[in-house]
């Protein structure tokens, strides 16, 4: 094989190294490296490199916290404070979606280190009675969505769903859909599509080996989209379809209300080009990003960028002056998310990522560093909000919406699959005591509506045991989304019974009877 040239190129980008060990690899892996190489564009990394060390050694020197502003109450719409407009919003949004207008894009390209487990993270199953993937359950709100659009406005109609996926989740992800028959969805409307990978880089801008043969390879973040976007022709696949709205959301998030009509109808109503979901954050040492304004455009603040005492800030009704924790659901007008492709993607930075990446070393020995060795660089998906010529904000309630699955249960408390299941189904009990039923236990009694703090080794309504003091396990009960989105239409199931936990209402029991039920 001639690699003269390749080898030329690899010396004029500063990246020889990558081929030290072409003499000890097979004929096929010599192939592979080869291949890989080839489709690189060293140059566009270098520069990717060195703008990103550029930008994140700035944001350290940056100040930002003396220039931001908090959100006007005027783009903020909250399912708290703006009841009274909250089922116009919603009809809004319904029709929209009866219209064909509404598209559904998932950003599921992630590597999941975090929860470490080799498949992609939708096809995870936190433990819930049903046993559903996260895949499967937003598949499903987007069935019950269509329904309801469908039945509010006597008209058929579609949502259809983009799923973003890396070179690491494709084949996985779409053997999934497949084996599942799109979990009852129309398969020409769930459209894969693949984002970019770039290499690991080490401090000193030399691409990190995993392998002899091998690079190490990440996706290029969630916000990777935008050039994914257009290198898979999206956005005409988009104009196409008529879609003028589309709803981002990612996969984590167990809660996520998918094509939210209500958040939609907002943005719709306000003539928003560019809409984030909040919720409050509420303590002001809590890690998360606020969306808040910086020299007059809005962005995301990570919580590492401001100081404790700007954090603390409170404004006069006594919350915090930056509350407006971001979740990563956003709405997008056709025409914005198209300029942005077009037009705004190159201006948008990589951030940089310190992370222990495991290489091969002058020997050819494999090591895992015991603290970070190299970056890894992302774009965000909310970077583009600086481009928005009319932006608005939508808070709604973090126990209704948000509880993503982040870490494995074994790492850290928090964001695990115990955290999100039992955030489902603690929703899923509201919903039924709301519709007007009751739990009871084995002796008959009623259960109290807010689960009781059982002390170590008490055992619990459902049956299991408190494996702490101050454990609060909420009553198992699930309700699929394909017989509630959220939380409407249960009364008739419902109302005026009594259940014993664990209680499933599926789609049979809207025809039969409900499990359970007495
Ligand atoms: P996270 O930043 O939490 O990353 O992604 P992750 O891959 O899920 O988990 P860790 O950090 O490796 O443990 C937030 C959302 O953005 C998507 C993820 O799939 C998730 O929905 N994402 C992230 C992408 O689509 N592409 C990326 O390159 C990174």
């Amino acid at each position: 094989m001639d690699i003269s040239r390749l080898t030329q190129r690899l010396a004029e980008a500063g990246q020889s190294h990558l081929l030290q060990f072409w003499d000890q690899l097979s004929p096929e892996e010599q192939a592979d490296l080869v291949s890989d190489l080839e489709n690189m564009d060293f140059k566009e990394i270098n520069c990717f490199f060195t703008n990103a060390m550029k930008t994140s050694t700035q944001t350290k020197q940056d100040n930002v916290d003396t220039r931001m502003e908090p959100v006007p109450r005027e783009i903020l719409g909250s399912v708290t404070r703006d009841r009274e407009s909250l089922k116009d919003w919603e009809e809004e949004g319904l029709h929209c979606i009866s219209q064909n207008k509404v598209a559904v894009l998932l950003l599921a390209g992630g590597q999941g280190t975090r929860l470490g487990v080799p498949y992609p993270k939708g096809m995870y199953d936190v433990g819930l009675p049903s046993h559903k993937t996260l895949f499967q359950i937003q598949a499903e709100r987007i069935l019950k969505l269509e329904q309801l659009a469908e039945n509010n406005h006597k008209t058929k109609c579609c949502i259809p769903w983009y799923i973003m996926t890396s070179g690491r989740t494709m084949d996985s992800t779409k053997e999934f859909f497949s084996k599942h028959k799109y979990f009852g969805l129309k398969e020409e409307n769930v459209i894969f599509f693949q984002q970019g990978m770039l290499p690991a880089m080490d401090f000193n801008g030399k691409i990190i080996l995993e392998d002899k043969g091998k690079l190490a390879m990440a996706p290029d973040g969630n916000g990777g989209l935008y050039r994914s976007l257009a290198a898979n022709k999206i956005v005409e696949d988009m104009e196409r379809r008529g879609i003028s709205y589309i709803y981002v959301y990612c996969v984590d998030n167990i809660l996520v209300k998918v094509a939210d009509p209500a958040f939609i109808g907002f943005c719709v109503r306000k003539g928003a080009d560019c809409g984030a979901k909040v919720v409050e954050k509420t303590n002001p040492t809590e890690a998360v990003g606020v969306v808040c304004k910086v020299d007059g455009r809005y962005q995301v603040v990570e919580y590492s960028e401001i100081t404790l005492s700007t954090a603390e800030k409170r404004s006069s009704d006594g919350r915090l002056l930056f509350s407006a924790s971001n979740v990563a659901n956003h709405f997008f007008s056709l025409p914005f998310l198209k300029d942005v492709v077009n037009m705004h993607e190159p201006q948008l930075q990589h951030h940089v990522a310190q992370k222990k990446i495991p290489f091969v070393d002058t020997r050819g020995q494999l090591i895992s560093p015991d603290k970070p060795n190299g970056i890894k660089m992302e774009k965000f998906v909310f970077d583009i909000f600086q481009f928005a010529k009319m932006f608005v904000v939508y808070e709604v309630l973090r126990e209704d919406e948000f509880s993503p699955l982040k870490n494995a249960d074994s790492q850290e408390g928090k964001d695990n699959p115990t955290t999100a299941r039992q955030a489902l189904m603690s929703l899923h009990h509201r919903w039924i005591l709301n519709a007007g039923g009751h739990f009871i236990d084995e002796n008959g009694t009623r259960l109290p509506a807010i689960p009781r703090h059982g002390p170590a080794g008490t055992h619990t309504p459902d049956g299991s045991q408190n494996l702490k003091d101050g454990t609060d396990l909420p009553i198992k009960c699930e309700i699929s989304p394909l017989v509630s989105y959220g939380g409407e239409g249960l009364e008739d199931l419902v109302k005026g019974r009594e259940f014993h936990p664990a209680l499933i209402i599926d789609e049979s029991d809207v025809h039969e009877q409900v499990r359970n039920g007495l």
